[in-house]
């Protein structure tokens, strides 16, 4: 489905599998590229979505992760073997998926299956930019679900555009990755840039709009969001 020109979620809630977090198909510069790729559940669905989009399959070049989840980038090794499309991971959580951990990956975990390794070509670091086809993309180190979590900052005829991985409403647990004090150093650091539009891992596809207030209210009901033990501020929140 088009979020923006030239940019589409498919894979997600509604889209693919239900183990599928978002997936988006951008058309870069060089060839068209994925942020997140879905699981191997999901890589049949995922590519006709592709399709409907009127990209082919076999035109996509890379995968950028926003982390190392089995539901991100659980299908890498299939895009890498049917495709040769590159995995790029920011360096925390490559060991994880390089290996196949399927705690670490929360493939085990959250999936009852298990993570098959995959090579990962490059790195993702603060700052790094590609170039799209009438937007930019850059990478916001964010980490904090695990700790190679990254987020990309998109700017796009005028508007900016968030798209946020598990960085906003992801899962808390120590056996995944997750540190508290990192990811509330992301949030701040989310909150104090500015966003049009936000999307993230697991909501339907849309542009999610007045981001700014919706980010601030993520960013302050955080504290209890992964502990049920407190009360939370809101009563219902507004992704
Ligand atoms: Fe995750």
């Amino acid at each position: 489905m088009k979020l923006l020109h030239n940019i589409f979620q498919v894979a997600g809630p509604g889209l693919s599998h239900g183990f599928d977090a978002t997936a988006y198909l951008l058309k870069g510069m060089g060839g068209w590229f994925l942020i997140d790729c879905g699981t191997p559940e999901g890589f049949g669905q995922i590519k006709e979505n592709i399709k409907k989009a009127g990209a082919d399959p076999a035109q996509i070049k890379f995968i950028l992760g926003t982390h190392g989840h089995y539901d991100h980038v659980g299908a890498a090794h299939l895009w890498r073997q049917e495709y040769g499309c590159q995995l790029f991971l920011h360096e925390r959580d490559i060991p994880q998926v390089e290996e196949g951990d399927s705690q670490m990956t929360s493939a085990a975990l959250l999936y009852g299956t298990k993570s098959v390794p995959c090579k990962v070509d490059g790195k993702i670091n603060e700052g790094n930019i590609w170039q799209g086809d009438g937007f930019t993309t850059q990478a916001v180190y964010t980490p904090g679900h695990t700790m190679g979590s990254v987020s990309f900052a998109i700017e796009a005829g005028g508007y900016r555009l968030l798209i946020a991985g598990d960085a906003i409403w992801g899962g808390y647990s120590h056996k995944i990755g997750s540190d508290e004090a990192l990811w509330r150093e992301s949030l701040d650091k989310l909150t104090s840039m500015h966003f049009d539009f936000y999307t993230f891992g697991h909501v339907n596809a849309q542009l999610i709009a007045d981001a700014d207030r919706r980010l601030k209210e993520a960013q302050m009901a955080f504290a209890n969001y992964y502990n049920p033990w407190f009360k939370t501020f809101f009563e219902e929140y507004h992704y």
